[in-house]
């Protein structure tokens, strides 16, 4: 078993750049939207990457992330609520860089209908990529940081962090769409990272969540798109007055990747313009 020396407060104020050199770093989601935006962020401060998305431009995502970063980078198909091509998956990234020590969970969908015409196959299969896909994608991501660190001694030891991507939605239910099954499974999200987070910060393995608000990503282009009077419902409500950048999310994922962050366990941090505080 690990210890809990892995949480202790190492390096102080002290700016050592790039702050994720050396580091393996698995984020899902990435071919576009938050999660390549973060990937970015991860790659531009020296980790290595790969992208994991069900999308079929996830190899072209890569090569633009290592043309953009100079980063080694790969993109590997995956559906992440499919156990083998999850395993197989993380077999790929082991072959190229070896174990993956940050995993970042930014795969997710939405369902904006309301709850007294959800089906419940549609609510099942929400839950199916946004739940039991970050489980999924956390629990073979952790046996093989495990296994790999399995006998060595102490000061050998790696350590390893999550980041989960949950919603202001798992706090507040932002209206006007509707969209219980989304808020609820953001809920199961956040519980899920507090959760985690106790049970393997004895094994190395920090875990985090960051919640957004309302970003300018491909899912809510298409959204705001189809529904353009609520890109203006939505701004109206924003104490920022804005959306937000998928940019704006690069410094937070960084640092919970990092051991900058060494003393921060279990939280899900919001990051909304300030949506849920009034
Ligand atoms: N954009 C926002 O305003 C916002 C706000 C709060 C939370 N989020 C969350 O951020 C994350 C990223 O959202 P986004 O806005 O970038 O959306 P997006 O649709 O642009 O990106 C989501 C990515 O996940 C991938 N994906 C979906 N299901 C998958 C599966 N089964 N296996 C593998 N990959 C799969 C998609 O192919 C896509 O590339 C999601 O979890 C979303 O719920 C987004």
């Amino acid at each position: 078993m690990f210890a809990y020396e892995h949480c202790a407060y190492t390096d102080g104020m002290s700016t050592i750049e790039p702050l994720l050199a050396g580091r393996r770093a698995v984020i899902t989601g990435g071919a576009r939207g938050l999660g390549y935006a973060m990937a970015k962020a991860i790659a531009a401060s020296g980790a290595s990457i790969a992208l994991l998305d069900r999308l079929d431009t996830v190899e072209s995502a890569a090569a633009r992330l290592a043309d953009e970063t100079g980063a080694d980078a790969i993109g590997v198909n995956v559906d992440v609520t499919d156990e083998a091509s999850v395993e197989s998956a993380f077999d790929a990234v082991t072959a190229r860089f070896g174990t993956a020590d940050i995993l970042v969970n930014s795969a997710g969908m939405t369902l904006g209908a309301p709850a007294i015409d959800t089906e419940v196959a549609d609510w099942n299969r929400l839950f199916e990529v946004n739940v039991a896909g970050t489980f999924l994608t956390s629990r073979t991501f952790a046996r093989a940081f495990v296994a790999a660190n399995a006998g060595l001694p102490g000061a050998e030891r790696g350590v390893a962090s999550i980041v989960n991507v949950s919603s202001m939605s798992a706090f507040a239910v932002n209206i006007p769409q509707t969209q219980a099954a989304y808020n609820t499974s953001k809920a199961a999200v956040s519980m899920l990272t507090s959760s985690l987070a106790i049970e393997w910060l004895p094994l190395g393995i920090r875990v985090n969540a960051i919640a957004p608000g309302y970003f300018a990503s491909d899912m809510t282009r298409d959204f705001v798109a189809e529904n353009p009077d609520m890109a203006e419902a939505w701004i109206s409500k924003i104490p920022s007055g804005r959306m937000g950048q998928p940019d704006e999310l690069g410094d937070l994922v960084v640092y919970l990747a990092s051991e900058r962050s060494a003393y921060v366990v279990g939280q899900s941090f919001r990051i909304d313009g300030g949506y849920t505080v009034v």
